[in-house]
């Protein structure tokens, strides 16, 4: 067990990546916050670390509302004392030509992919400068190159370098920040938006990689985006 002691928040662990990421982490020992929206999502996420022998608590949150953000690193804190890594994982997707996209749409995707990485970071960073720690923050492959049908989609996610790179050299050098850019995984996200294609990756093996980042954090630079393909 090799992350003993330390707190991890994932974001959107409900489902998909984060829940096998958030199960990977409690596996090594790590005190797991698990955080999205649906209520019975994060109770089976939880229940399914803990009947592993786990520790983990949820808190139901939307990353797009500051409030709840702020709730979430507060009840973590109350109930571990600190937060040690912060994997920013929740995120939504869309797939339409640009000019199809109604502003609602894009404010939704800006909203969650890119508002809700800095609302978390906005309020994480301030609590590791004491002790130090560790940001993941999930963009994609699709945050590296631009690629027809997710232009706001890869919009929101070339943002999340953005936010990496350029906080990485506000921070002091106790808190690393990388962002994680996964090629397609077959998730409910991907299945819905490439009903007809098979994805690149399965969720086990970003879990396996975000765990790789937790337990050898010194072999990454801060700000530095890891391609995962
Ligand atoms: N699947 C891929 O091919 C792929 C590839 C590269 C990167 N990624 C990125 O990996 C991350 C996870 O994707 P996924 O495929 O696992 O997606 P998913 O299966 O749709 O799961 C998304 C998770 O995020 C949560 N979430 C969504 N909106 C939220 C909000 N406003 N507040 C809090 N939580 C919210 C969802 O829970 P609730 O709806 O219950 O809140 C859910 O737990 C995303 O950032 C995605 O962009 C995915």
């Amino acid at each position: 067990m090799k992350l003993e002691n330390k707190t991890i928040i994932v974001t959107g662990s409900g489902r998909g990546i984060g829940r096998y990421i958030a199960k990977r982490l409690g596996r090594e020992g790590a005190n797991i916050v698990v955080t999205a929206r649906t209520e019975e999502d994060l109770e089976k996420t939880c229940n399914e670390i803990n009947d592993e022998g786990g520790n983990a608590i949820f808190i139901k949150g939307d990353v797009t509302r500051e409030d709840d953000v702020k709730n979430v690193v507060n009840n973590t804190i109350k109930k571990f004392g600190k937060v040690d890594v912060l994997v920013n994982n929740a995120g939504a997707g869309l797939r339409k030509y640009l000019w199809e996209t109604k502003a609602e749409e894009f404010e939704e995707i800006m909203d969650v992919n890119v508002k809700g990485v800095f609302f978390y970071m906005k309020h994480v960073i301030p609590e590791m400068e004491s002790h130090g720690g560790l940001i993941i923050n999930i963009s994609s492959g699709a945050g590296k190159a631009g690629i027809p049908t997710l232009s706001v989609y890869c919009a929101s996610k070339f943002a999340v370098i953005g936010l990496t790179e350029a906080a990485a050299g506000e921070v002091g050098r106790i808190v690393k920040i990388v962002a994680l850019c996964p090629a397609s995984v077959d998730t409910g996200m991907f299945k819905r938006l490439f009903p007809e294609e098979k994805a690149d990756l399965k969720p086990e093996e970003v879990a396996q990689k975000v765990a790789d980042i937790c337990v050898h954090s010194e072999m990454y630079n801060s700000g530095q985006s890891i391609e995962l393909y």
